[in-house]
């Protein structure tokens, strides 16, 4: 099958199952040559971060619509059109390969329908292109709720936050400061020869120009080195953790912050949730790899009453799941996958969480609540919410040369130092004063 045909059946999956590229992909990698595994990941990719100014593209050249059951037929013809408008790819070859791909994908009908749309985008490029520029949803590849809600939340930033989410991510790594600090790392990656930068924000990341696979990177399977963005290796030094403490990493998997807090305190007492036990088994291949130790514990959050001890944490890290509006430049299939209406149950289940796991703190503890979402509704509403409900409760501003002050909380947008968009809050329970007497009045 060609590597067009295999693109076509991964984003069929995304559009017709509602699957991630994450679970989507893989098993076509397996499938596909190795010297083809870059393009068809480009073409996957590609079609979601577009997808929303394809589909317009589509509409506009199909005379009828198309049946909803052929999925991988209306992926074939976005993966198509995302070739002639986004990818340098010569003309001809882009037509005729993806021509090929319907007859590999037994859609024989549909070798003529390919042709004639991807032939009539080349021939009506120029009156396509004014129309996609004039249609708002086309023209910022976003979908129209979510658009509507940068909008609002980022009344300034929301050009800067949409031309972000468009662009191709950073491939950033964390240095385990348990073998190297950073620069003896970087000189381990110019021997190979890559080249790094630091990002200032985060003393352990280093951003390669180019993405690399894991394996290559040195040290990658002795546990030196792990992909992670450098604003979720904020999360570490704002949980601000130190040896022997005990600490609950709430929604754990798949172990990125899990690692990196470990990796900031050797020994501590942690226990690694989430309620999703497959994912949960990437936490426990992390650790293995960084050679550190924690209790996972597969179980809902909202229940502590099912794997909780009774013994109060010093810290609480809510990694909280969330929009992913943060990440949508590493995530594009987002943009298809995401409802307005999911904010709002996302928001609930946020506030569950928080409400929930408070109680499990000790006076003078500190929660971080963290989300990759940019949306208010999730962040700093949920925070505000907690904290008028919560007497015992205290915010702790983060003072950062990094993200913005909101009114709870802070808040870094996408591509801002090269970092992906990310929320924190700082949450401290108030100590109860030692020999407090509460005065009754005298009957
Ligand atoms: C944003 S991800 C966490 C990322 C992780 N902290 C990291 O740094 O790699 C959110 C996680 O929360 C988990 N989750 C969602 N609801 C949960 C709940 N009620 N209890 C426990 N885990 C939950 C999901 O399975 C998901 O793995």
């Amino acid at each position: 099958m060609n590597v067009r045909a295999l693109a076509a059946q991964v984003l069929g999956q995304v559009l017709g199952k509602g699957r991630s590229l994450t679970t989507a992909l893989p098993p076509s990698l397996k499938r596909a040559a190795p010297e083809d595994h870059g393009l068809l990941q480009e073409l996957c990719y590609g079609a979601c971060r577009w997808h929303p100014r394809l589909q317009v593209l589509l509409s506009a050249l199909l005379t009828r619509p198309l049946d909803p059951r052929e999925q991988a037929i209306r992926a074939l013809l976005l993966i198509g059109l995302y070739q002639l408008w986004h990818l340098r790819i010569p003309e001809h070859a882009a037509v005729a390969e993806t021509v090929t791909a319907a007859h590999q994908l037994h859609k024989p009908w549909a070798a003529g329908l390919t042709n004639a749309v991807l032939r009539a985008a080349l021939r009506r490029q120029r009156e396509l292109t004014a129309m996609l520029e004039n249609d708002p949803e086309a023209d910022t590849a976003h979908p129209h709720w979510l658009l509507q809600r940068l909008q609002a939340d980022w009344p300034d930033d929301w050009p800067a936050i949409v031309a972000a989410n468009n662009a191709h991510p950073p491939f950033t790594l964390r240095v385990n400061s348990r073998h190297f600090d950073r620069e003896a790392y970087r000189r381990h990656l110019a021997i190979e020869g890559y080249a790094a930068e630091q990002i200032t924000e985060a003393p352990t990341a280093l951003t390669l120009n180019t993405a690399v696979e894991p394996a290559m990177l040195p040290g990658f399977a002795q546990g030196w080195v792990s992909i992670q963005d450098a604003a979720a290796q904020l999360a570490g030094p704002l949980l601000d953790v130190s040896p022997g403490l005990r600490v609950l990493d709430a929604c754990a998997a798949p172990g990125g912050k899990t690692g990196h807090l470990l990796e900031c305190a050797p020994h501590l007492d942690l226990l690694a949730l989430d309620r999703d036990a497959t994912r949960l088994q990437q936490v426990a291949d992390n650790l293995r790899r960084l050679g550190l130790r924690a209790y996972l514990v597969a179980g809902d959050a909202r229940r502590p009453a099912d794997w909780w001890d009774g013994i109060p944490y010093d810290r609480i890290l809510l990694d909280a799941p969330c929009s992913a509006t943060g990440v949508i430049r590493r995530h594009p299939d987002i943009k298809l996958l995401r409802r307005d209406s999911d904010i709002a149950v996302l928001a609930s289940q946020q506030q569950a969480l928080l409400t929930r796991l408070w109680p499990l703190l000790r006076p003078g503890g500190r929660l971080l609540y963290a989300t990759c979402s940019v949306l208010q509704q999730e962040n700093e509403q949920v925070v505000a919410n907690f904290l008028t409900a919560q007497p015992d409760a205290d915010e702790q501003p983060i003072i950062a040369s990094w993200g913005r002050s909101r009114s709870h909380g802070r808040q870094i947008l996408p591509g801002e130092r090269s970092m992906d968009g990310f929320y924190y809050a700082v949450l401290i329970k108030r100590e109860v004063a030692t020999g407090e007497v509460t005065c009754l009045p005298a009957s």
